[in-house]
């Protein structure tokens, strides 16, 4: 198609086709087919916004015994739930580049989920990728790079549906910026489309979605914008071809909220469920489907096979994770309400019908010992970005040859005699609690230390150890004396003894972004530029100007949500240090003080590019601030180079290069082995035929009859049902199918199974790489493989791609082997004539790919050819 314009592909493909559910889909065929037209639907549709007490419920199918699910937010913990722990966010989990952890988190999370009554969790992020570093939501995903986006994602489905909690992987796909995300928020009749071409869509923003759906996630949230001018929650490319189809999705698709823009041509594109259930507008208690879907089934607009496909996908993933067992999934509502703090409430708050109160608060405790897994994540994902011989400091501050050294420096810049406790300043105002970490709505401001960004992906704090609170424990005061200046504000003017007199000045600076739907100061969901918000810049060179008479050691710690600019400070001489400790969550004073004081040895990476400037990340990465349309129009025209491949393929400098972090230790790279599993040919196998075939029903429309409300039914107002008052217009088609209804796609060859062709998975190469642990301490590296592709006639290529990661502890003079898995995917492009992942092949040493190891983007120690 031309650029911009999605391709129908139609007719939905059927889910049931692999063999890793087919148990599950024989079970919901057997439930399904017992059920009514009305309990179809039911299923399909949330029961309206505020009419349950998690953000998203839909309906039951109660003879057959089919409970209501219940969805909530989001990737970092319970959103509006108590007794929860906040964990750090999607981007600090990418910067542990730590699988384990990963898994580990999404696990604990599950648990609280299911400890709170929660059968569908609304995370994990990978999409937005970050192709605008500034963009909103950045943090709740895991890094600016599909690859790592694709792993952590994956890990974090396993770990929370190891639990029996069903995971959403969202945004699908392309929402990478707030502005006009959807028309309301914006005052726009549309949506933005983000224009993409076919390549760039499989390698970069669909690629981590493909890991997840191999993974078995069992569900998938369509996001609000459109993609190629096509709503991505009714564009049948997407849905139907790439998502069902080339990737064999198993599970169902959910709208983001009131992201369906239609009815039947959402149904017929691919979507399975409509969330929260109201139609074109918040609470209005019409929906786009519910009874307008049970209309559609009944005049033929919708075939009555594609309403059992969607119902039969839901009812799977419920059996696919094992919650029909009613002991560990009672059927009842969630023990928490989104909407109240008091024990007391409605269950329908969202209805203005009279209705009982009952207990909705029942304040069950679930966060057992989810702290430390917390607390691992957020010193795990803290990077050490600049040392010079500051850090580790020991809590008696520093030991005292150091001591005396830095002494007799002051001493001659300030002509004072210093002596007595070794004096550290803490600055900012992020280093402290400011008004409470719940202060506002969603967490929809900057003030106080900054544990997570805002919008839905956010909790209510439990608690947050603050920076300041922890280093006040953690100091030993007989030794040290901490002065605490908790403000940006320019203190610092004027004389000032105390500061003249500091020897170690740790500044707290950060940057903050949300979503969409509330803003703060200038930042509107997306961020206006990448600098510290709040004066974080003049706060750390006025520090760095006095702290010490100018020659004390500055220690700067960054709390945010992407990439910022340190240009100002960067290179100031004493400016000894910069941690970024990302969004650490509810305990990030504790994981900072681990880093601070060496107990963990920093073993964080950038999951990202920190440029020089917004403008080095090129065209592409600039945020659309300004509507350009009726449905704004965002090219994506720099295709695949987006943050580091940009900055290669440019030959930018970047500050910081994606996965750069130092540790307190230093490593050695050596004997890079690479090992043929399978021979190269340029297309994988043939697409397997399906493991299994999906369950099949009568296809006959039903009597009309069941449509109507029963008897003596009371319905709450604006709640959504599947029943209609009247069935007396309703008549059969023949309704117009959209274009390329009747024109069956032919199937991909990039699909056959769950997660797609299975050959595509399979590994063609393995690497193999030894690294020493050459330093004084224990610590962990990250070894990443970077791939070069062949060269071939008429592709493009990046000048190189993660493609592998692995973390190894060594203790000091320990060698340990980093392993590397590339599969066939790994190792090819999509080809768009082919519409298949290609691998590049040759004779000789033509199409030969470079594999390089090292310890970040640009710092690459070892490689090997395959
Ligand atoms: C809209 C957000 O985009 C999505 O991420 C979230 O899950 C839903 N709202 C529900 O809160």
């Amino acid at each position: 198609p031309p650029y911009g314009l999605s391709p129908p592909w139609y007719p939905s493909p059927k889910g049931g086709i692999a063999h890793t559910w087919a148990a599950s889909y024989e079970k919901a065929s057997k439930l399904v087919s017992r059920m009514t037209l009305p309990e179809k639907v039911n299923i399909t549709t949330g029961t309206g916004w505020q009419m349950g007490l998690a953000v998203g419920t839909n309906g039951p199918a109660v003879h057959v015994g089919f409970p209501q699910l219940q969805l909530q937010d989001g990737p970092l913990g319970i959103r509006f739930a108590d007794n929860i722990t906040a964990f750090p966010a999607g981007i600090t989990v990418g910067a542990t580049w730590n699988r384990r952890l990963m898994y580990a988190r999404g696990k604990a999370h599950a648990i609280e989920a299911r400890g709170k009554g929660i059968n569908v969790l609304l995370g994990p992020c990978v999409g937005p990728l970050g192709r605008m570093p500034a963009g909103g939501r950045n943090w709740e995903g895991f890094g600016a790079d599909p690859y790592l986006q694709g792993v952590a994602g994956a890990e974090t489905v396993k770990g929370i549906q190891s639990e029996g909690v069903m995971a959403t992987i969202k945004h699908f796909v392309a929402n990478e910026q707030e502005h006009f995300r959807q028309p309301w928020e914006w005052g726009l009749p549309h949506a933005i489309s983000a224009n993409i071409d076919d390549r760039t869509l499989h390698e970069l923003y669909v690629w981590p979605f493909g890991d997840a759906v191999r993974a078995g996630v069992a569900a998938v949230m369509c996001s609000y914008n459109m993609v190629n001018n096509s709503y991505a929650c009714g564009n049948s490319k997407l849905l139907n071809g790439i998502l069902k189809d080339e990737l064999g999705f198993q599970g169902f698709v959910m709208s983001d909220w009131l992201a369906q823009r239609a009815g039947v041509a959402t149904a017929l594109a691919g979507l399975d469920m409509t969330m929260p259930g109201d139609g074109l507008r918040w609470a209005n208690g019409e929906s786009l489907w519910g009874p307008q879907l049970t209309r559609a089934v009944l005049n033929g607009s919708v075939p009555v096979e594609r309403l059992n496909d969607m119902v039969t996908r839901i009812v799977a993933a419920w059996y696919q994770m094992g919650q029909d067992d009613e002991a560990k999934f009672p059927r009842r509502p969630p023990n928490f309400s989104s909407w109240t703090d008091d024990r007391m409430g409605v269950l329908s708050p969202g209805s203005p019908s009279p209705q009982e109160e009952v207990v909705v608060n029942e304040f069950v405790e679930v966060q057992a010992n989810h702290s430390i897994i917390a607390r691992e994540v957020a010193a795990e994902g803290t990077v050490l970005l600049k040392n010079e011989g500051l850090l580790p400091i020991s809590r008696q501050g520093l030991d005292e040859s150091r001591l005396k050294t830095r002494r007799t420096i002051v001493e001659r810049a300030t002509g004072k005699l210093h002596s007595g406790k070794f004096k550290v300043g803490i600055f900012g105002e992020d280093a402290g609690p400011g008004n409470g970490p719940n202060f506002c709505k969603d967490r929809a401001c900057n003030q106080g230390t900054l544990g997570s960004g805002w919008g839905s992906g956010a909790v209510e704090f439990p608690y947050l150890v603050s920076p300041v609170e922890a280093l006040r424990k953690q100091f030993d005061d007989s030794k040290v004396e901490l002065h605490e200046y908790l403000t940006n504000k320019p203190v610092l003017s004027g004389s000032n003894t105390t500061i003249d007199d500091l020897e170690l000045c740790i500044v707290f600076v950060n940057a903050d972004s949300g979503e969409g739907f509330a803003k703060w100061d200038n930042v509107r969901g997306d961020r206006p530029d990448l600098n510290l918000q709040s004066g974080g810049d003049d706060l750390i060179v006025n520090v760095a100007s006095r702290c010490g008479g100018g020659s004390g050691d500055v220690l700067v710690v960054v709390h945010a949500v992407g990439p910022v600019l340190m240009e100002k400070w960067i290179e100031l001489p004493n400016v000894k240090a910069v941690l970024l400790a990302n969004l650490p969550g509810q305990e990030s004073g504790n994981a900072l003080s681990d880093i601070l004081f060496g107990d963990t040895n920093p073993s964080g990476h950038l999951p990202f590019t920190i440029g020089k400037s917004l403008a080095d990340y090129g065209p592409g990465g600039q945020v659309l601030y300004l509507p350009n349309g009726v449905v704004p129009q965002q090219d994506f025209s720099e295709g695949l180079y987006i943050d580091y491949r940009y900055f290669d393929k440019h030959n930018i400098s970047p500050r910081f290069e994606f996965g750069f972090g130092l540790s307190y230790t230093t490593f050695n790279f050596s004997n890079l082995r690479v090992s043929s599993h399978r021979t190269k040919s340029p297309l994988p196998l043939p697409r397997p035929s399906p493991a299994a075939k999906p369950p099949t029903y009568p296809t006959a429309i039903p009597p009309k009859t069941q449509a109507l409300f029963p008897a003596n039914f009371r319905p709450l107002e604006k709640y959504i049902y599947p029943y209609l008052s009247s069935v007396d217009d309703i008549e059969p088609g023949p309704y117009p199918y959209p274009d390329g209804y009747s024109t069956a796609q032919p199937l991909s060859g990039a699909g056959g199974a769950e997660g797609g062709n299975p050959d595509l998975w399979g590994i063609y190469a393995e690497v193999t790489v030894n690294i020493r642990n050459d330093g004084p301490v224990a610590g962990a590296v990250v070894a990443q493989l970077y791939l070069e592709y062949p060269e071939k006639d008429g592709v493009d290529f990046p000048v190189r791609v993660l493609r592998g990661f692995d973390k190894l502890y060594l203790k000091p003079g320990e060698i340990g082997t980093a392993h590397f898995a590339l599969t066939r995917r790994d190792l090819s492009y999509w080809d768009v004539q082919e519409q298949n992942w290609v691998m590049v092949t040759g004779l000789g040493t033509e199409g030969r790919c470079r594999v390089w190891v090292g310890e970040s983007s640009r710092d690459l120690r070892v490689s090997g050819v395959w």
